[in-house]
């Protein structure tokens, strides 16, 4: 059955390009009005774009996540004009790959701020204008569970954040709305293009991973649709893995 969310309200962080534009994109797909967030609007405007041009509903919402005074004008901005947000993607996420010694203090907040206290924020924020049946859906990683080495800081926030979905949806719950979290395995999007032409990644993959591949950008939006749809009105503070087996191969 194909995810009908016609008169739903759908935010989307970091939905400029990457993954967060797929999920975007199949959320309005299926009827949804999709608020794309990101920082740059020069970025946006062609996403937005190229979403309307297919006949969907989608505008752009511009923050600085890290702002914490002018995200909270912008959200209460955005409900007003809005009057709901039934939908809320915590996608947006940075990366810092560095070894222990070369993560000051600093950088590991900055990147818990981005990964880990900015959706907490956006949770706390958006919920007074979320009715029941709302659904939030945070992305995590296949580094929440499992670790490697020179990743630590973003390894912390995405585990961090697969906690919080769970405190979230106990927290929630008696609101009648649902937290789950997606969390993506190896994705061959543009931030990981150096990546995907390294042919070491890809003979990784073909070792660790059931499916033996990269995953295509696409293929991460049925999770999401799922989670957001009427399919799943009782599945709540869990998490799933969209990473071709990675998590339950050796
Ligand atoms: N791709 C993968 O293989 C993979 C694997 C596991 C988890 N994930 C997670 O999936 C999500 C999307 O990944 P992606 O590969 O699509 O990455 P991406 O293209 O780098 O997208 C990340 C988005 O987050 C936004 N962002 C970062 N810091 C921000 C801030 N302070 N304020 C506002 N926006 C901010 C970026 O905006 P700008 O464009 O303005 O920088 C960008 O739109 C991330 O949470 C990532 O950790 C991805």
């Amino acid at each position: 059955m194909t995810p009908d969310l016609t008169g739903k309200v759908a935010l989307v962080t970091g939905a400029g390009g990457g993954l967060g534009l797929e999920m975007a994109g199949a959320l309005a797909r299926a009827g949804a009005r999709v608020l794309l967030h990101g920082r740059d609007v020069a970025k946006l405007e062609p996403a937005v774009a190229g979403l309307a041009g297919e006949g969907l509903a989608a505008s752009a919402f511009v923050a600085d996540l890290d702002d914490e005074e002018g995200l909270a004008d912008a959200i209460a901005r955005l409900a007003e004009a809005c009057g709901r947000i039934d939908i809320l993607v915590n996608n947006a996420g940075a990366r810092d790959r560095r070894p222990l010694g070369e993560l000051d203090r600093a950088s590991v907040r900055a990147l818990l701020e981005t990964n880990l206290v900015a959706p907490f924020d956006l949770v706390r924020l958006v919920t007074p204008h979320m009715p029941a049946g709302g659904r939030i859906i945070n992305i995590t990683s296949i580094a929440g569970p499992i670790a490697r080495a020179g990743d630590a800081a973003y390894t912390a926030a995405k585990g961090g954040l697969e906690a919080l979905t769970r405190a979230l949806a106990a927290e929630l719950g008696p609101q009648g709305i649902t937290v789950n979290a997606v969390a993506p395995g190896y994705f061959a999007t543009e931030a990981n293009r150096a990546m995907v032409a390294d042919e070491g990644v890809a003979g990784h993959l073909a070792r660790r991973t059931s499916l033996g591949r990269w995953g295509e950008p696409s293929e991460i939006a049925g999770a999401v649709l799922f989670l957001a749809s009427a399919q799943a009105p009782y599945v709540t503070g869990q998490v799933i893995a969209v990473d071709g087996g990675y998590l339950a191969h050796f």
